[in-house]
C-alpha cells in the first residue's frame, strides 16, 4: 500500500510517499521532503502563523511534486498516479497551515480519485518509531511511549494499534517550550532546543540547582513553565551574562528537563509492566536525553527495549504521518475531513 503523506501543522512544509507491508508489520520510506521556514521564524524568536502559512501556500505543490520524483513515480495529465491513498494531518496545529495541508489533500484527492486517511500529528510522532530501521527489533507491547515536542509533553500506554491509552501529560509549558524560552533568556538562536543541547556541552549541569517539578508526584503528570521563571532568576542576578555562564544555565536547565521526563516514563514502565519504552517528538532529537535513558534502564537492569527515531524523523516530517496511517489510520471520502487545531490524544 503506498501512501501520499502531507504535513503542514506547524512551520513545516512536507510530503512524503511511504510503502506499508501489512504481512511484514513494516513501512518503507519512499521519499520524505521537509521544507522548514525556520530561518525566517529565527529572526523573529518564534514562529508567525501568517509568515507560515504564506510560505506554506508557496511550497505545497512543488515539495509534493518532488515527493513523487524522488520516490519515481510519475504524475502525468492523463491519470492519477500510483498510490493508494493521501494521508494528511487534521491537527493539533496552526489553523492557517493546516488548511493548506488538508484543502491541498482534498483537491488531491477529489481529482485523482483516492480516499484521504485523517492523521492526528501527535500520533505521527508515535508512529515515527514503527518506520523501520535496518537493524532494529520488533516493538513489543505493552509500549510506554513518550510524546516530547514544541506543543506536547505527554506518556502514554500502548496495548496495540488500536488500544493507546493517555497516561498523562504538562499542566502547562511543554519540554520543547521549556528549552525554546530558556534559550530567549539566553539570548540563544531559536529554536532554543537544539540551541541549549549545542552550549551545555560545554557546562557544568550541577551549576544551578533548578527545580524538577512533579518529580514525585504519584500522577503522571509534568509541569515546566516553572523552570523559566527559575533561570530569569537566576540570570537577573548575573552581572555579566558570558558564554561559561550560559553554558552553565544550559546544562543546568538541560539536566533538570531530562531528569523529569526519564523519572516518570520509567514510573510508567514499571507500573504498566512495560517491554519496550518509545520517545518521540523534536526534544527525543536530544541526545543527552537518548543517553541518559538508555544510562537509566541499564543502571536499573530493566529488561526493556529503548526505541528513539532516527534524528531526522524526531522533528516534523510527512513520513510519520504516512506511517500513523498505515498503522491506524480509516480511509475515508474526500468530503468527510475536517481541520480540528485543538486536536489532542482520544
Ligand atoms: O516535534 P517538533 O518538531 O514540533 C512540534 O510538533 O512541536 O518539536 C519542536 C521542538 C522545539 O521546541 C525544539 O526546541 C525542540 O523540539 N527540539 C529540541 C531539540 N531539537 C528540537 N529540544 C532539545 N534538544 C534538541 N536537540
Ligand atoms: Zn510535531
Amino acid at each position: 500500500m503506498k501512501i501520499l503523506a502531507i504535513e503542514t501543522s506547524c512551520d513545516e512544509t512536507a510530503a512524503a510517499i511511504i510503502e506499508g507491508n501489512s504481512s511484514k508489520n513494516k513501512v518503507k520510506i519512499l521519499s520524505n521532503i521537509v521544507l522548514s521556514s525556520l530561518k525566517l521564524h529565527a529572526k523573529t524568536g518564534g514562529i508567525i502563523p501568517e509568515t507560515a502559512a504564506r510560505e506554506q501556500i508557496k511550497y505545497i505543490l512543488p515539495v509534493i511534486e518532488n515527493a513523487f520524483k524522488k520516490a519515481k513515480i510519475s504524475i502525468s495529465k492523463n491519470s492519477a498516479p500510483d498510490i493508494d491513498a493521501i494521508s494528511v494531518t487534521i491537527g493539533p496545529g496552526l489553523i492557517g497551515s493546516l488548511l493548506i495541508g488538508v484543502e491541498t489533500a482534498k483537491t488531491l484527492a477529489f481529482v485523482w480519485k483516492k480516499p484521504i486517511i485523517p492523521v492526528n500529528h501527535l500520533y505521527g510522532h508515535i508512529y515515527a518509531n514503527f518506520i523501520k530501521q535496518a537493524k532494529s527489533k520488533n516493538i513489543e507491547f505493552p509500549a510506554i511511549v513518550l510524546v516530547v515536542s514544541g506543543g506536547h509533553t505527554d506518556l502514554l500506554l500502548m496495548k496495540g494499534h488500536a488500544n493507546i491509552k493517555w497516561l498523562g501529560g504538562t499542566r502547562d509549558d511543554a519540554a520543547g517550550e521549556a528549552f525554546d524560552k530558556t534559550g530567549r533568556l539566553l539570548n540563544l538562536a531559536y529554536p532554543g532546543g537544539p540551541s541549549i543541547e549545542k552550549v551545555a556541552k560545554k557546562g557544568n549541569g550541577k551549576a544551578y540547582n533548578f527545580p524538577r517539578p512533579l518529580i514525585n508526584s504519584s500522577d503522571f503528570d509534568f509541569s515546566f513553565s516553572g523552570l523559566k521563571t527559575a533561570v530569569l532568576r537566576e540570570v537577573k542576578k548575573i552581572k555579566r551574562l558570558d558564554n561559561k555562564k550560559v553554558a552553565d544555565l544550559s546544562a543546568s536547565v538541560q539536566d533538570a528537563i531530562i531528569d523529569v521526563l526519564i523519572k516518570k516514563t520509567l514510573k510508567a514502565t514499571n507500573k504498566n509492566h512495560a517491554k519496550s519504552i518509545l520517545i518521540s517528538g523534536g526534544v527525543s532529537a536530544n541526545e543527552k536525553l537518548v543517553d541518559q535513558f538508555k544510562l537509566a534502564i541499564k543502571k536499573n537492569k530493566l529488561s526493556i527495549s529503548f526505541f528513539v527515531p532516527e534524528k531526522w524523523l524526531c522533528t516534523d516530517n510527512a513520513a510519520m504521518i504516512g506511517a500513523a496511517a498505515f498503522f491506524k489510520g480509516k480511509k475515508i471520502p474526500w468530503q468527510d475531513i475536517e481541520v480540528n487545531p485543538e486536536l489532542y490524544f482520544n
